[in-house]
């Protein structure tokens, strides 16, 4: 037994500590910002303890695909991730990060306009834009990805070709900043305007960089339709090139032509991992969310609008039912609602199983946090996770659901001393109601808290409880390493 009193224990709660490894029951000490102890029920001593018997105690999970860049700085409070055990966001994913890049003009190349209007964009250097959540506090700590798009619109005036020798070494030097602010790796969107013209030699270098500084690499691949096992083939040639550990950014198989794919690919990825070190991340929904995409708007799937800007009241609206009213095709509906965004119901519901069952795939929400009516795995994947796919439908074990969001991303992310309990390692934690965690966001309702989480802690200070946040925000920017 220890003899020390530490500031707050959580007792007799169900020790879920990140590995996989099955519940314990135990107690958890904190103090300052670290976890000081974890010790059999009832073993422990505090000035402040929490009885949390029949909860699940486990690391606050790590959202490992994010596009949170600006919504750390301006709304630093998070709830839609606090309020589902969150205590870590990786923003930047997709190629599109918010830094380091300035535009020169009103317009915003889409995706990157998913971050919001050009004012947004003022932080030239990744130190700056890590100063910047420093000093709003977020309530979840935040790991940065440079994002390829974003280096190529500050460098290029021609997108739709492969970057020229100078234009390579202006990328690298910003990436060559970033990487030395902290940043925790590189990210491409391949599939999106700004970034399809870049080639394998233009990634291989920015990707090599990465890996000789410690960082990963994550992509939103060429393409996740018909040609997803050739992208998958470019993404492992690259990342072997490169040398650089590869996460392979919310991996789906889409489009009706293509359902039941994700058999196939699963087994590439499976195959690949043998060679490399390969990661991939999942939302737990059939429907994905991005900017509107005409090409997308081909009458097969539904399609369901979540900002407009010269349509804001067709927000939450289906595409099929606002071109019956303008008497249009789908297609051209699409381009009258441009700038704007949309869900997009293009996934089975058997390969969304298969792809969060593989042991390999970390959850990441992929929420999208300005739109008008945004897909619901913004404010619902986590508990969606553990309440719908590991309690009710049995999935997978619920220690392995908090493996997916916790230990596992640290590990590939290089996070180091999170997503674990252990004494010494950061004290982000999340307190849960095994039986009743549940998501409530919906498409029709996407803007809910989730059921069942009662406390999140970052880095020792208590930011959520009792289902609403305490007004104390724990949060830091990541450095790598
Ligand atoms: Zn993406
Ligand atoms: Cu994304």
């Amino acid at each position: 037994m220890s003899q020390d009193t530490h500031a707050i224990v959580f007792a007799g709660g169900l020790v879920a500590d990140g590995s996989g490894a099955a519940l314990r029951a135990g107690d958890v000490a904190v103090s300052g910002e670290r976890i000081a102890a974890v010790g059999e029920p009832g073993s422990l001593r505090g000035r402040e303890t929490i009885a949390i018997r029949d909860r699940v105690i486990a690391p606050g999970f790590i959202d490992a695909h994010t596009h949170d860049d600006r919504a750390v700085l301006s709304t630093p409070e998070m709830l839609p991730k606090l309020s589902q055990g969150v205590t870590t966001v990786v923003v930047g994913n997709c190629g599109i990060s918010l830094s380091p890049l300035t535009l020169p003009d009103e317009r915003v190349p889409p995706p990157l306009n998913l971050l919001g209007g050009r004012e947004q964009f003022r932080y030239p250097t990744m130190a700056g834009y890590a100063a910047a959540v420093d000093r709003a506090q977020p309530s979840v700590n935040v790991a940065v990805l440079v994002g390829h798009a974003s280096l190529r619109v500050a460098v290029m005036a021609d997108l739709e070709r492969p970057a020229r020798a100078d234009e390579l070494a202006a990328m690298r030097g910003l990436l060559a900043e970033g990487l030395a602010a902290g940043a925790a790796g590189f990210s491409t969107g391949l599939y999106y305007d700004p970034n399809r013209g870049a080639d394998m030699e233009e990634v291989v270098p920015l990707a090599r960089d990465t890996a000789q500084a410690g960082g990963v690499y994550a992509t939103h691949m060429r393409d996740e339709n018909d040609a997803v096992e050739e992208s998958l083939d470019e993404t492992f040639t690259t990342a072997g090139r490169a040398g650089v550990a590869v996460v392979v950014s919310h991996h789906k198989c889409a489009g009706r032509r293509n359902w039941g794919r994700t058999v196939a690919t699963l087994a590439k990825i499976a195959a690949a991992a043998e060679r490399q070190e390969v990661g991939l991340d999942a939302y737990p929904y059939v429907a994905g969310s991005t900017v509107l995409r005409p090409d997308l708007a081909d009458g097969d799937i539904r399609i369901l609008v979540t900002w407009s800007e010269p349509h804001p009241e067709m927000a939450g609206r289906d595409l099929a039912d606002i071109a019956a009213a303008w008497g249009c095709s789908q297609r051209e509906a699409c381009d009258r609602l441009q700038p704007g965004g949309a869900c997009y119901f293009q996934m089975h519901e058997d390969d969304v199983r298969r792809v969060l069952a593989f042991p390999g795939t970390m959850i990441g929400s992929d929420g999208l946090p300005h739109d008008a009516h945004p897909h619901p795995r913004l404010w619902g994947t986590f508990p969606r996770v553990l309440g719908h796919y590991a309690r009710d439908l049995q999935l997978m074990r619920l220690e392995q659901a908090v493996h997916k969001m916790t230990g596992l991303t640290a590990g590939r992310f290089r996070l180091r001393d999170r997503g674990t309990i252990r004494p010494g390692a950061f004290a982000d934690l999340v307190v849960f109601d095994p039986a009743t965690v549940a998501d409530r966001a919906t498409f029709e309702t996407p803007q809910l808290p989730s059921a069942g989480i009662e406390l999140v802690m970052t880095n020792g200070t208590v930011g959520y409880r009792d289902g609403r946040p305490t007004g104390r925000r724990g949060g830091r920017f990541l450095r790598r390493g």
